[in-house]
């Protein structure tokens, strides 16, 4: 754990520490777990930001039968602002229809990418369709259905590490680090 680092004219510093990122991650899986249980649940994580807490998500998860799959999707934009087109990059590779479906995103920031895949996941008729995200910018998403499995609700800054990139790096970084401006 380093206190702060310094990239490009930002300092990040420590917002979220591993083990606090640990727990709650333990408890979202419990929470899972308690809601799905016999219900063979898929998985849907959104690429990049997605692979460490799907990673942790899924081995917090008690049921043997869920099934993991993935999404990609992209936005062009400037490095710390969505840009509002999104594409899609990837699709769902499992057969969707009639299965219950939770999408795990790392962060919902204006909360267009969450809107997209929504509307792109609904037309495949699942039989139910959550969301998880380990974070959530609450002052600034617009979105009109809830998330129903959240991390953590951070103010509106830029965050990295354990997942989330700046200029597609440090998402390997255990811990979630902030930076202001
Ligand atoms: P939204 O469409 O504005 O909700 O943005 C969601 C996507 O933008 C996330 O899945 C991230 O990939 C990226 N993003 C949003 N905020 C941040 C951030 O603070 N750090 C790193 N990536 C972010
Ligand atoms: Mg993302």
């Amino acid at each position: 754990m380093m206190p702060s680092l310094k990239i490009d004219e930002h300092i990040f510093t420590i917002l979220i520490e591993e083990k606090r990122i640990q727990e709650t991650v333990k408890r979202l899986g419990q929470q899972i777990a308690d809601d799905y249980r016999g219900r063979k649940p898929i998985l849907t994580g959104i690429l990049n930001g997605s692979f460490l807490f799907i990673a942790d998500l899924v081995r917090a998860i008690d049921i043997y039968e869920a099934e993991i799959d993935f999404l990609k999707i992209g936005s062009y934009g400037d490095h710390m602002l969505s840009s509002g087109t999104i594409t899609l990059d990837k699709d769902v590779s499992a057969d969707i229809r009639g299965r219950h479906v939770i999408v795990i995103e790392d962060i919902v920031d204006s909360g267009l990418s969450v809107t997209f895949i929504r509307n792109h996941l609904m037309a495949k008729e699942p039989a139910s369709l959550e969301f998880a995200s380990l974070l959530v910018k609450k002052q600034k998403a617009k979105i009109d259905f809830p998330i129903k499995y959240v991390g953590f609700e951070i103010g509106n800054e830029f965050v990295i590490g354990y997942g989330l990139d700046y200029k597609q790096q440090y998402r390997h970084l255990r811990d979630i680090y902030v930076t202001k401006s």
